[in-house]
C-alpha cells in the first residue's frame, strides 16, 4: 500500500469519463482493499486523485463470494443529509499501518453518487457502512481519520506517526 501524504493531501477531480479505464481502476481498487483486508478504499491511497471510492462494510467476515450483494464502488459521491447524532468507534485506515483509534462519525448518511457506468444514485448507509463511508469520503477531500482521532487517541498513536514520518518522511512511500 502507498503511503504518500502529498497525494493523500492534494486535491481529487470529479470523474468524467465512464471508461474501460475506470472499471480498472475500481477492480484495482477492490482487489488491493480485500487483499489487505480493508474494509474500504479510495483512490489517492494508491496514487489516483479521482473522486472514486470502495468499500465492502461486511469484508473481513466472510470471502469474498459471499458478500458481493455488499460491495460499494462509488465515484463522485456527494452527502445530502447526515444523522444529527454522531458515534464514537475505532478506526484504522491503510495507508496508516499499525494506527488505530476512535473517531466520532454520523449514525446514518444519505449519499448521491454515480455507478461504474455513471449512472446516478441515491442511498442511505447506517451502521459499519456509515462509518466506512465517511472515513473513505474524507480521503476524497484530504481529510485523514488522524485528523480527527479524539485527543488521547491522538497522543497514544503520536510515536507511531513519528516513527512512520522519521522512517519513511513526510512523502514517504510503502
Ligand atoms: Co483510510
Amino acid at each position: 500500500m502507498i503511503w504518500v501524504v502529498r497525494q493523500l493531501r492534494a486535491e481529487n477531480i470529479r470523474v468524467t469519463q465512464f471508461d474501460e479505464r475506470l472499471r480498472k481502476v475500481t477492480d484495482d481498487l477492490l482487489q488491493s482493499m480485500y487483499a489487505s483486508e480493508g474494509m474500504g478504499l479510495a483512490a489517492p491511497q494508491v496514487g489516483i486523485n479521482e473522486r472514486i471510492m470502495v468499500f465492502n462494510a461486511e469484508a473481513g467476515s466472510k470471502p469474498r463470494s459471499l458478500i458481493l450483494s455488499t460491495e460499494k464502488v462509488l465515484i463522485n459521491p456527494d452527502i445530502t443529509g447526515t444523522s444529527a447524532d454522531t458515534e464514537l468507534g475505532e478506526e484504522g485506515c491503510l495507508s496508516f499501518p499499525r494506527v488505530f483509534g476512535n473517531v466520532a462519525r454520523h449514525t446514518w448518511i444519505d449519499v448521491r453518487y454515480q455507478s461504474i457506468t455513471g449512472e446516478e444514485r441515491a442511498e442511505r448507509f447506517e451502521g459499519n457502512a456509515a462509518v466506512v463511508f465517511q472515513h473513505e469520503y474524507d480521503h476524497l477531500d484530504g481529510v485523514l481519520f488522524i485528523d480527527k482521532l479524539v485527543p488521547q487517541d491522538k497522543t497514544r498513536n503520536r510515536l507511531h506517526l513519528e516513527r512512520l514520518i522519521r522512517q519513511y518522511g513526510p512523502d514517504g512511500a510503502i
